[in-house]
């Protein structure tokens, strides 16, 4: 019997790791790597484009009107708004900036929600953010709650930031990923929270290979067990 397509849930708070992991372990499954951190930066980007005020009604427009694709690449996943590649655009300090803020607003979730349930239903999919294992798919057969020392996940941040040659201080990425934190963790609309069932792992002093493995392993445990109940049930 082949192993069951399912939907891998992978989420935590800024820095713990969840892009790179997520999308080994997709590619080590050939799954479809989802990040969807991206989809609510290019909505964020989309409306700082605009000028659009934060209001619920009209962030609701704008993300209605986006039309998100992330095509992967060699060891990465090309964002693609409206036709436009905005991978770089998305990553930069302005949209970092107001990205906790847009994601809050509820007509925003409802319409990337709508759109991450579309692409993942079918399975065989592995989705990185802050809701996938409590909303958007919380009958995932697989759900891990990723965290990291803060201290580590500002170097983590400081390096990649680095790497895109950009100018930013480690006491400007620690406050941006503190107030990231908070918002994300406090706001009403579908908080970071680990879901009930997900598996919580410290990548602190793991290496990325580390990670990896442990979420395989779970892969594995489940298409186990999952197969052993199918077959005792004839299905
Ligand atoms: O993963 P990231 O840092 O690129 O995410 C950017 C922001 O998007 C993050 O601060 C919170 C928001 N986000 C969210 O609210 N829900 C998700 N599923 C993914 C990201």
């Amino acid at each position: 019997m082949s192993a069951k397509r399912i939907i891998i849930a992978i989420d935590g708070p800024a820095g713990a790791g969840k892009s790179t992991t997520a999308r080994r372990v997709a590619e080590h499954l050939g799954y479809v790597y989802i990040d969807t951190g991206a989809m609510y930066r290019a909505v964020s980007l989309a409306a700082l484009r605009r000028g659009c005020p934060m209001t619920d009604d009209d962030l609701g427009v704008v993300a209605g009107e986006c039309d998100i694709r992330l095509e992967p690449t060699d060891g990465a996943q090309r964002v693609v708004l409206n036709g436009e590649d905005v991978s770089l655009a998305i990553r930069q300090a302005d949209v970092t900036a107001v990205v906790s803020q847009v994601s809050a607003f509820s007509s925003v979730r409802k319409a990337l929600v709508k759109r991450q349930r579309e692409i993942g239903e079918a399975g065989g999919v592995v989705m990185d953010g802050r809701d996938i294992g409590s909303v958007v798919f919380p009958h995932a057969e697989v759900k891990v709650f990723l965290v990291a020392g803060v201290d580590e996940r500002v170097r983590r941040r400081l390096l990649e930031a680095q790497a895109r040659g950009e100018q930013i201080t480690e006491s400007e990425v620690r406050q941006q990923i503190v107030s990231r934190d908070e918002i994300d963790s406090s706001r009403q609309e579908s908080p970071l929270i680990k879901a009930s069932g997900a598996v919580e792992i410290d990548t602190t002093s793991c290496t990325i290979d580390e990670q990896v493995q442990r979420i395989l392993d779970l892969v594995e445990a489940y298409q186990k067990t999952h197969s052993i109940v199918s077959a005792h049930l004839g299905i």
